[in-house]
């Protein structure tokens, strides 16, 4: 047996919440849980883009949708409840993100304030409502998405990467704080992924410089995001936590 008293139940039938579930990494979590047999409780901002993923998926029982802004408390305790009508939760992906480009000397006290709402004050709520539904269970997961942009820094993204980088400290904190009854909270940085924002707003020769830095050299997807995040999320990973698993194809070697 495994130090943690790892369980059947642990390895599939779970209840997985995954915020920014309608995004390009996000969605292509969402199918991976699903397909293992849990129950994925998928959440974003904008109404259509959670009913179209929905859609897309197909009509599933195990799959609950809801629309949620992760800086509203009010949005956060409605997701709190329909988690809670699903009996606990298992694992939660901090998912969502926003990642605009603006020079530090257009960004506004207005702006800075949005982008850390959305990639660090969010993530501390969500957790904040949720983590009652994990403990007390001996179990639980907790994956959070910051960024690679934070080993070299990007000119453009002072509030985005000062965001960012400032999940390896809540991971790290949250994970000695919640270590006693099984939890295990990681962070994962993804390299520049070639989702939606990053497509349509980045300069071609910013991706083609990125597929030349890396060990790898080829474009990321969002599915090479995938198995890292489920591995966190796994029985497996058990003995992991408060660490940076930094998935950039080789670009930065920490
Ligand atoms: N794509 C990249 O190059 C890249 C690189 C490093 C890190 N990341 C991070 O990976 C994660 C996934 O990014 P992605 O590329 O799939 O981006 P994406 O824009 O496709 O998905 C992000 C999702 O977050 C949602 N979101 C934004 N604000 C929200 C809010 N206030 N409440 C709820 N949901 C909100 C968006 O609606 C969107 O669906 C993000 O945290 C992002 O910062 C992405």
């Amino acid at each position: 047996m495994r130090g943690d008293g790892v369980s059947a139940r642990q390895e599939t039938g779970r209840v997985v919440v995954v915020t920014g579930a309608a995004g390009g990494v996000g969605a292509e979590l969402v199918k991976r849980f699903l397909t293992n047999g849990d129950t994925v409780i998928a959440t974003d901002l904008s109404p259509d883009a959670i009913d179209k993923l929905s859609a897309d998926i197909g009509a599933r029982d195990r799959l609950v949708t809801l629309a949620a802004d992760i800086t509203d408390e009010a949005d956060v305790a409605r997701l709190a409840e329909a988690v809670d009508g699903n009996g606990g939760l298992d694992v939660l992906v901090n998912g969502a993100g926003f990642f605009p480009i603006d020079t530090f000397e257009n960004t506004t006290p207005d702006r800075w304030r949005q982008v850390i709402d959305i990639n660090l004050t969010g993530y501390y709520l969500v957790t904040h409502a949720l983590l009652p539904l994990m403990r007390g269970r001996g179990w639980g997961r907790i994956v959070n998405f910051g960024s690679a942009s934070m080993y070299p820094g990007v000119p453009g993204q002072v509030h985005y990467v000062s965001a960012k980088a400032a999940l390896v400290g809540f991971t790290r904190s949250l994970a000695r704080e919640v270590g006693d009854d099984g939890i295990t909270v990681n962070l994962v940085t993804p390299g520049l992924t070639l989702t939606g924002p990053i497509v349509e707003n980045f300069p071609a020769e910013l991706i083609e410089s990125q597929r030349k830095g890396r060990a790898l050299q080829r474009d990321q997807y969002p599915q090479d995001l995938v198995g890292p995040v489920f591995f966190l999320a796994s029985p497996d990973a058990g003995f992991v936590s408060g660490q940076t698993l930094n998935v950039d194809g080789g670009m930065f070697m920490n």
